[in-house]
């Protein structure tokens, strides 16, 4: 698959809207062919908390799927007036310098408040600037998300949908324009290098 997005939710509470918002987000990858997308629900993952003992299996698989993925969404309930715990656990889990460092990262937020997960969404944002993420600006925030899906996960309203669907295309655009030129440039690069090498050591017997 040429393009790897793993898209983080960001939080275990059961029955979460989150979830419901980023499963949006996720199909939308999924109509493109070159895309692959994994998903990760950290309550599958038993994360530790930095300086427990040992990093767990749950930490190791964690960061072996960031550290391919071409791109990350991070998605995010506000929880008193911030990101949530669990989101920050997740990033803690990603190393130190941070395996977020260089890459693509766009952001989704929802809350049951009218004002949406601005204030979530903000202070996510100095994180992941902090710890070196790429993150594309436009973050998406959905306010009274609890009005807005019904029990299946259908969105009730579709300029809402709209709106966080757009958090895949915007992170796929910024990967087609920025990313995958620069792959492909360093790609030819290193082979007309490797060719005069080859023709250099033909010349010299
Ligand atoms: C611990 C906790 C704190 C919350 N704090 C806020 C808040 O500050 N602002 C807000 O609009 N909603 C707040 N909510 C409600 C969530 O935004 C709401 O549950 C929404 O559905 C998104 O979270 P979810 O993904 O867990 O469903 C809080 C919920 C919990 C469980």
């Amino acid at each position: 698959m040429a393009i790897q997005i793993v898209a983080i939710q960001g939080t275990v509470r059961p029955g979460n809207f989150t979830a419901k918002a980023l499963a949006l987000v996720a199909d939308e990858l999924r109509k493109h062919d070159d895309v692959g997308v994994e998903l990760i629900d950290p309550s599958t993952l038993n994360l530790p908390f930095p300086g427990m003992d040992g990093e767990g299996q749950g930490a190791k698989l964690l960061q072996e799927k960031v550290s391919v993925a071409t791109g990350v969404i991070l998605s995010t309930p506000e929880y008193h007036g911030s990101f949530s715990s669990v989101l920050k656990l997740v990033i803690e889990n990603l190393g130190f310098p941070s395996i977020l460092a260089g890459k693509p990262v766009a952001l989704l937020g929802v809350a049951a408040g009218q004002i949406g997960a601005i204030k979530a969404l903000e202070q996510l944002r100095s994180v992941c600037s902090h710890v070196g993420a790429i993150v594309l600006p436009g973050p998406v925030s959905v306010a009274g998300v609890q009005q807005l899906f019904d029990e299946q996960g259908r969105c009730l309203d579709q300029a809402t949908e709209e709106r966080i669907r757009g958090v895949a295309t915007k992170l796929l655009d910024y990967i087609k324009g920025y990313i995958c030129p620069r792959v492909a440039l360093e790609e030819m690069v290193r082979q007309r290098l490797s060719r005069r090498e080859a023709e250099l050591c033909s010349a010299n017997g």
